[in-house]
């Protein structure tokens, strides 16, 4: 696979008339070169790959040399002092006029250096090439995502049935972290684990909340395996809905419901999202779904595509996505059901299960 992406990342240097592309996006250097160093933040970069136009480089620090020559065969180790100078030397004396770079992984004090280390070059936005190649996922990364959903669900099915009264959110995230980083090479996100008025807002932290009866609980997790993430969410009630959720619940699976069987080849993300959105709408609940109805996932938790208004562009065979509509109702609590989809030729593949979704 990864021969096969850098072959295309070639042609398309060659189509823009660039020399070479600098890497920065971490996503994008594990996916190129299988290297999984995670980064510290866009200013304690762990490496970044120099692809030329006949050779194909890893820069990194002292650090990382070694994992990076075990997990990255077939790349060129160089270890840095820093990033501009490692460039510098490595492009020295081979003529190079211009590289693409990715400016959201690249402060502008990195960028700064760079061109103040390389004053011939000329820089082009690589706009998200690489991102754009990664929406669309080979069989080998689908199998990484489905043995990272396995391990999800297996949390997930546990940590349902840890959700009664008296347990405080935290200590249910601290173990729904634990095992997933028993269980896989970590969570995939930090968990959320959100109980009565703080499930009314979608990316709560868990804090220190004693879960009460009649509670909604939304549990929030994924695992990583390989590289690639799931990403999951289950509403849980201790002990039955309390107010009005039954009914809210209802309605957010009939949305998830049609979404997903939205999930086609040539449907737009803004087509996926209108169809979770009308049965939200119908129900009168439209102003308290607050986000969008799902994202691709796959080295990234969150990646292209967008099931957002925001997208025109059609999904493809071969895109992993969520589809996770939630209903927020401020002070009360709220609920959100999300499920990963694969788009297919045949239709929309789900590859959670029906495991965790409630009826009364
Ligand atoms: N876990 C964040 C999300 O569902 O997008
Ligand atoms: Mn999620
Ligand atoms: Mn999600």
């Amino acid at each position: 696979m990864r021969q096969r992406i850098l072959k295309a990342l070639r042609s398309w240097m060659a189509a823009k008339g660039l020399d070479g592309i600098l890497v920065t996006s971490p996503h994008n250097r594990f996916y190129l070169s299988g290297f999984l160093a995670e980064d510290m933040g866009i200013e304690e970069s762990a490496g970044a790959l120099l692809v030329l136009r006949r050779q194909h480089l890893l820069l990194t620090d002292g650090r990382y040399r070694e994992q990076a020559e075990r997990e990255a065969p077939g790349w060129h180790v160089i270890v840095y002092k820093n990033l501009a100078q490692g460039v510098r030397e490595a492009v020295e004396g081979l003529g190079i006029g211009s590289l693409a770079y990715e400016p959201r992984f690249l402060s502008c004090a990195a960028m700064r250096s760079l061109e103040k280390a390389l004053p011939g070059v000329r820089w082009m936005d690589s706009k998200g090439f690489l991102d754009g190649k990664r929406a669309v996922k080979s069989d080998a990364e689908v199998e990484a995502i489905r043995e990272a959903i396995a391990v999800a669900e297996e949390v997930m099915e546990e940590a349902g049935k840890r959700v009664v009264p008296g347990v405080i959110e935290r200590e249910l995230a601290a173990w729904i972290v634990q095992e997933l980083s028993v269980r896989s090479q970590g969570p995939s996100f930090p968990p959320i684990v959100a109980s009565g008025p703080n499930a009314a807002l979608p990316h709560a932290v868990p804090g220190s909340r004693t879960v009460a009866p009649g509670d909604p609980v939304i549990i929030d997790l994924g695992a990583r395996v390989r590289g690639y993430c799931s990403d999951m969410t289950r509403t849980f009630f201790a002990g039955g809905p309390g107010g009005r959720m039954a009914e809210v619940y209802r309605v957010v699976r009939e949305a998830q419901v049609a979404a997903i069987e939205a999930c086609v080849p040539g449907a737009t993300g803004r087509a996926v999202d209108r169809a979770a959105r009308q049965v939200i709408a119908e129900a009168g609940l439209g102003e308290f779904f607050v986000h969008a109805t799902g994202h691709g996932v796959g080295i990234a938790v969150h990646e292209a595509p967008s099931l957002s208004k925001r997208w025109r562009r059609a999904l493809r065979p071969g895109m992993v996505v969520t589809v996770e509509p939630g209903v927020y109702l401020p002070g009360e609590g709220g609920v959100r059901l999300e499920a990963m989809v694969l788009v297919t030729d045949e239709g929309p593949v789900e590859l959670t299960g029906q495991g965790g979704y409630l009826q009364w």
